[in-house]
């Protein structure tokens, strides 16, 4: 990400399978302008999992422009607020305990499969207000969904998950309760209540937005953890500073993409994109551009405080900014707490998951 700084222009056109044909921006002031017009730049239909054309649904809020988005944000915003996420702490903190004890004897882990990927789903199965014993089905349908290379298993996943969510909608119907869905399916925005289809379009998205970025920012983090055990000790010994440390792991190890649709002609760097073409803010690259963070592959943990892109800005800036920023500190100050001392496992071989959220499949860990 931090070479495109100097390998790329800052806008070229990507022809690969992946994320392709669609124009590349790698530049920060350039990927703020972008995410602060959406009146050009539209993020209409910019999801990329297969939805039938006879039975559409838009992910809420990310593909809703403005004004309609506001309306959305309105639900949710008070229950991710940094207020409501501050109450979470204590709970994240007993979880992040209770995992590492079930690991911390056997002198190693598989990070993503032990920690990485139950924590973040187990924290957003209480914010639902799901049942808990769910946890390993969650994580496996995310997998499923978000990183099997066959169409099929991610089919059936997305199947899965619909045909789940369908049921908790339909009983938090009956049963009202004070989780994000119930709140969803509750809400009566302009005295009436959402459409099925706007509350599955908005529950559907969080489980997407809100379960991988997080599973990969903590896999990313904790393989470079491992590899620095100077940098290690440097956070622990300066435990009043995570914060800080913890924002600038997230500025170097950012793991998503903003996409987009142009919804007129536009000229950038002298280069003329038309109405309807792709383009995506490779965030994870804006973050290393040398314009906007001096020295960009330093990880200064003193750096002077500037936005980073990791969640993106603007209008669709993330929702669960707050929280991510909360499981992330919590997790890397419990684990150095708990196993200061750590390291790959001899002779693994470390491997990345194409696709749109960047980081390993698994991270064999020991101490
Ligand atoms: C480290 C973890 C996370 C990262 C790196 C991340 C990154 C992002 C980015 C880059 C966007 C903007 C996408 C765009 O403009 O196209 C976004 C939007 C969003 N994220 Fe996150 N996210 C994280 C965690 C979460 C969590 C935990 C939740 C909720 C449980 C969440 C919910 C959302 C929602 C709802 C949006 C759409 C906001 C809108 O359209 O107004 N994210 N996230």
């Amino acid at each position: 990400m931090a070479s495109l700084q100097h390998t790329q222009p800052p806008v070229f056109f990507n022809t690969s399978d992946n994320i392709g044909n669609a124009w590349m921006l790698t530049g920060y002031d350039d990927a703020y302008f972008v995410l602060r017009h959406p009146e050009i730049f539209t993020t209409r239909g910019s999801v990329g999992f297969p939805r039938s054309p006879d039975d559409w649904f838009d992910f809420i809020p990310l593909e809703i422009d403005p004004p309609q988005h506001r309306r959305y944000r309105g639900i949710v915003d008070p229950l991710f607020s940094p207020k409501a996420i501050a109450k979470l702490e204590a709970s994240i903190r007993a979880l992040a305990n209770e995992l590492i004890d079930a690991f911390i004897d056997r002198r190693e882990c598989e990070f993503t499969r032990d920690f990485g990927r139950p924590l973040p789903v187990s924290v957003f199965l209480g914010l639902m207000g799901l049942p808990q014993d769910m946890r390993d089905t969650f994580v496996d349908w995310a997998v499923g969904l978000l990183h099997s290379q066959s169409r099929e298993v991610a089919g059936n996943s997305m199947r899965s998950i619909a045909a789940y969510l369908k049921d908790v909608i339909a009983d938090k119907t009956r049963h009202p309760d004070d989780g994000v869905i119930s709140t969803i399916v509750h809400t009566r925005p302009d005295g009436e209540p959402l459409s099925d289809k706007e509350v599955f379009g908005f529950v559907f998205f969080l489980f997407i937005g809100g379960l991988d970025t997080v599973f990969a920012t903590l896999n990313n983090v904790f393989l470079w953890l491992a590899e620095n055990p100077r940098r290690r000790q440097e956070i622990i010994d300066r435990p009043d500073h995570l914060a800080a440390a913890t924002e600038e792991l997230l500025r170097v190890f950012s793991v998503t993409f903003a996409g987009r649709l142009l919804t007129q002609d536009h000229e950038l760097h002298g280069v003329q994109m038309k109405k309807g073409d792709k383009l995506t803010c490779i965030l994870p690259a804006a973050n290393y551009d040398p314009a906007a963070f001096e020295h960009p592959q330093t990880i200064d943990f003193d750096r002077p405080r500037k936005p980073m892109l990791a969640f993106a800005g603007g209008v669709h800036s993330c929702m669960g900014a707050h929280l991510a920023r909360l499981e992330m500190r919590v997790c890397i100050g419990e684990f150095l707490r708990r196993i200061p001392d750590f390291r790959l496992q001899d002779g693994c071989r470390i491997e990345y998951y194409p696709g749109g959220v960047v980081g390993p499949k698994a991270l064999p860990l020991c101490w």
